[in-house]
């Protein structure tokens, strides 16, 4: 059977990195308040020549390099993202013409902080349908400019940034032994709406508008909902935590992250954490984490990797594969 196997990974980020302690005269708050509920102590902040997709050009170029590809080479560009440069095109299509590229299809992409989850789910389908070869999937954010900076409950925890994946149709066996992605669940309940949200849009308010948040809420939430769709991707894919070489999850939360992994029996050692690094990309932070345990070693061909994430919608997903 065809899998899709990943080939390449990449990432960018904004030159200009906010410490903590950068907010303590903007808002009242205080390092040591945001390290403690969020295990946050650092982010990126896009400057004006920098946006959603400059830096998701900048990680895919990065992807397409370590898979020693080019752009001639790709035939589907999926980006996941919540903060277009535009309202339409698609900031896909952007990207497809800063990589030169003039084959091929591109669109968006938008599951808020599941973006990545479902567009790597969504490039599995296309490339086991025969419809691509080669996908480019691309999480870019830039969430630093629907914040609203004077609200301390919500404009402590964001940042930007951009991750990519380069997946390729290769010939599987069909086991669990193959490379490539294994199994994905896929989930949305809009009934949580007003928990997390933008309150502006081109259909209703005509403005952009600034991402609003009951945090404790969507904290009540995200346990349980994590939990459960990893438990019927472990199902699926007939295996268990402990079969797991790496849990790289959504980076919103140290502690939603600590909670999720010790509820699953996740072994504390085999979870990427890079909160502390990003903050939470939204969509870019799965993709992130994964660059960063790539760099340095960690995650490793042939490595049995699960990805997760939850957020505004709600969304929430999770995708199993061997890397
Ligand atoms: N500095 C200091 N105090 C603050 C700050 C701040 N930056 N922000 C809020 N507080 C205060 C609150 O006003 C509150 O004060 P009060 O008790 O006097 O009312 C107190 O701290 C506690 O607030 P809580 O909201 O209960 O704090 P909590 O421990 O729940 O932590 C947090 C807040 C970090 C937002 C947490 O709820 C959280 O992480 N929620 C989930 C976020 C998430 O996972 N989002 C999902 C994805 S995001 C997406 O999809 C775009």
């Amino acid at each position: 059977m065809i899998r899709s196997v990943v080939r390449g990974n990449g990432a960018a980020l904004p030159r200009r990195i906010m410490k903590n302690a950068d907010f303590e005269g903007m808002v009242e708050t205080s390092d040591e308040w945001i390290v403690q509920r969020t295990g946050i102590r650092q982010r990126h902040v896009a400057a004006d020549d920098e946006t959603t997709a400059s830096l998701g050009e900048a990680a895919a170029r990065a992807a397409l390099d370590s898979a020693g590809m080019t752009p001639a080479d790709i035939d589907l560009i999926i980006l996941a993202t919540s903060t277009p440069n535009n309202t339409f095109p698609a900031t896909a299509v952007e990207i497809q013409n800063r990589l030169g590229m003039h084959h091929g299809f591109a669109f968006d992409m938008q599951a808020v902080c599941s973006g990545f989850v479902y567009a790597v789910a969504t490039a599995d389908l296309y490339i086991r349908g025969g419809l691509a070869r080669r996908v480019l999937v691309i999480g870019s954010e830039t969430f630093s400019r629907i914040l609203d900076w004077n609200d301390r409950s919500t404009c402590v925890l964001f940042g930007d940034g951009a991750g990519a994946l380069v997946l390729e149709a290769q010939e599987g066996a069909g086991a669990i032994t193959d490379r490539g992605v294994l199994a994905a669940s896929l989930r949305s309940d809009g009934a949580h709406k007003d928990k997390l949200f933008v309150d502006g849009g081109p259909s209703t308010t005509g403005t952009v508008g600034h991402l609003r948040m009951e945090g404790r809420e969507v904290f009540k939430h995200a346990v349980g909902m994590i939990t459960d769709v990893i438990e019927a991707t472990f199902g699926e894919a007939g295996i268990t935590a402990q079969d797991l070489d790496w849990f790289v999850p959504h980076q919103a939360n140290k502690r939603i992250i600590d909670a999720s992994a010790r509820k699953l029996g996740i072994a504390e050692e085999k979870v990427v954490v890079t909160v502390d690094l990003h903050g939470n990309t939204s969509a870019a932070s799965v993709p992130l984490a994964l660059s960063v345990a790539v760099a340095d070693g960690r995650i490793k061909k042939g490595d049995l990797v699960l990805l997760e994430a939850m957020g505004g919608g709600f969304t929430w997903g999770a995708v199993l594969l061997r890397w």
